[in-house]
């Protein structure tokens, strides 16, 4: 069975955001984000205080990093050398659930089982010293607020943690109790910051005039400097960072693909934003559209971004590693001509995602110029959607000099790999800088 082609165009035309709605898009991000600092209440992004400003390149020390965001849990012995030098010393990383053997992060964990397993990690970077003093960054990944640097609260769990007696708690004291269960008292956790901040610190700290930092990956979220806000239980230089928790945006236009995945998920109506750009659910919009064109509506393939990934990566002259995903996923063999479609259709979805990431950068771009200037400047980004999907890279640039004009000349998106960990160390040592 061939794919319908008026069927085939008009589900491409519906992925696809021209120029003049991409630019209301931005403004209206622009529009929520203005909202939202002057009563974050009517906001649809819940614009999270971080408590840092940006990091004056200088830091130096030996700092534990951290990352807790997802189901990878790692931790490094970092030495910042100041001058936007570094060294990692040592690295440890382990998951949070292996299938048949543990699994920390389902309902039937608790707090305290997880955190002595991260504890044990922390207790392996250090090499068992229970002596020396160590200062820990914790990169902490998941919705949450906070009055100083130290003390976020889980709001709630996102990406699929179920763990027991974390919601409503403040993640740092519930590792300084399993630090001090396992005798390593002398680790002491000193800041805390969303995966996003990391970013823009890791950034910043090697690299001048970065003030937006970006995860573009299974999740989405982005932070930015915002010149206004000065706290005095803040640190750090011009003004505060702000997570903006945009993956809850909701003032786009989603599609009807968009609208029933929203329906059919497990927390309808939240995260609009994410199910529309990140790699956890593009695979489930391509597969929503494919059924449509072979005429089984509503059946479910489990196709993934990395299939999309792979599909498009295919450039052979007959398709054929495309067409193997396709009847593995699928169960169908499709001609050339529907395989090439499917093809085109995963990089309509891709380009969307990128150009609505993109004009989510563009709205913090005017914001932090105001009525001046938009000054020299990079946008970090860390994810393996950013670096590694087909399309997404250059269809950001391209959407910058849509929306931006001449002065998109002036900003640049930059791959800040791994900055989580190094990020969580700048915040430490920004912590015990005075
Ligand atoms: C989710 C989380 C957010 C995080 C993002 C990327 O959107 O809510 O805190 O920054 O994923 O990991």
């Amino acid at each position: 069975m061939a794919f319908n082609e008026e069927q085939f165009k008009e589900i491409l035309a519906e992925f696809t955001i021209g120029g003049e709605r991409l630019h209301e898009i931005a403004a209206n991000f622009r529009q929520d984000l203005r909202l939202g600092l002057r009563d974050v209440t009517l906001s649809s992004m819940r614009m999270l205080k971080s408590y840092v400003g940006l990091p004056s390149g200088n830091e130096k020390g030996d700092y534990l990093a951290l990352d807790f965001g997802g189901t990878n849990i790692r931790v490094f012995r970092i030495r910042l050398e100041g001058g936007g030098k570094y060294e990692i010393i040592k690295r440890v990383g382990r998951p949070l659930i292996v299938p048949g053997e543990y699994n920390y992060i389902s309902k039937d964990a608790t707090a305290e089982q997880m955190f002595d397993f991260i504890a044990e990690l922390v207790d392996e970077v250090i090499d068992g010293d229970h002596q020396t003093k160590y200062y820990l960054g914790h990169t902490f990944s998941f919705p949450s607020t906070q009055d100083n640097i130290y003390n976020a609260r889980l709001i709630i769990w996102t990406k699929e943690f179920a763990t027991q007696g974390v919601e409503g708690e403040i993640a740092n004291d519930l590792l300084v109790a399993a630090l001090k269960r396992r005798g390593a008292g002398n680790v002491e956790p000193v800041a805390v910051l969303n995966d996003t901040v990391a970013v823009l610190l890791s950034a910043a700290y090697k690299t001048p005039d970065t003030f937006i930092g970006s995860i573009y990956a299974t999740g989405h979220n982005t932070c930015y400097l915002e010149p206004s806000i000065h706290d005095p239980n803040g640190f750090g230089e011009g003004g505060m960072i702000l997570n903006l928790e945009c993956g809850n945006f909701s003032k786009l236009a989603p599609n009807r693909f968009d609208k029933e995945y929203d329906e059919g998920s497990e927390k309808p109506g939240e995260q609009r934003f994410e199910k529309m750009v990140s790699g956890r659910y593009m695979g489930e919009l391509f597969g929503m559209a494919i059924a449509e064109l072979l005429g089984e509506k509503g059946k479910q393939y489990n196709l993934t971004s990395v299939d999309m990934s792979m599909i498009m990566l295919d450039d052979s002259e007959k398709l054929t590693k495309a067409s193997d995903i396709i009847m593995a996923k699928v169960g169908r063999e499709l001609d050339f001509d529907d395989v090439a479609k499917v093809k085109k259709l995963a990089e309509t979805i891709v380009i969307r995602s990128a150009r609505l990431v993109a004009a989510s950068f563009v709205a913090l771009v005017w914001q932090r110029a105001g009525k001046g200037k938009i000054v020299k400047q990079h946008v970090a980004v860390d994810g393996s959607v950013y670096e590694k999907m087909p399309h997404a890279k250059e269809n950001i640039t391209k959407a910058l000099s849509e929306l931006l004009g001449e002065d998109a000349a002036n900003v640049d998106t930059i791959l800040d790999n791994g900055g989580s960990g190094l990020g969580a160390a700048i915040a430490a040592a920004m912590a015990k800088s005075n």
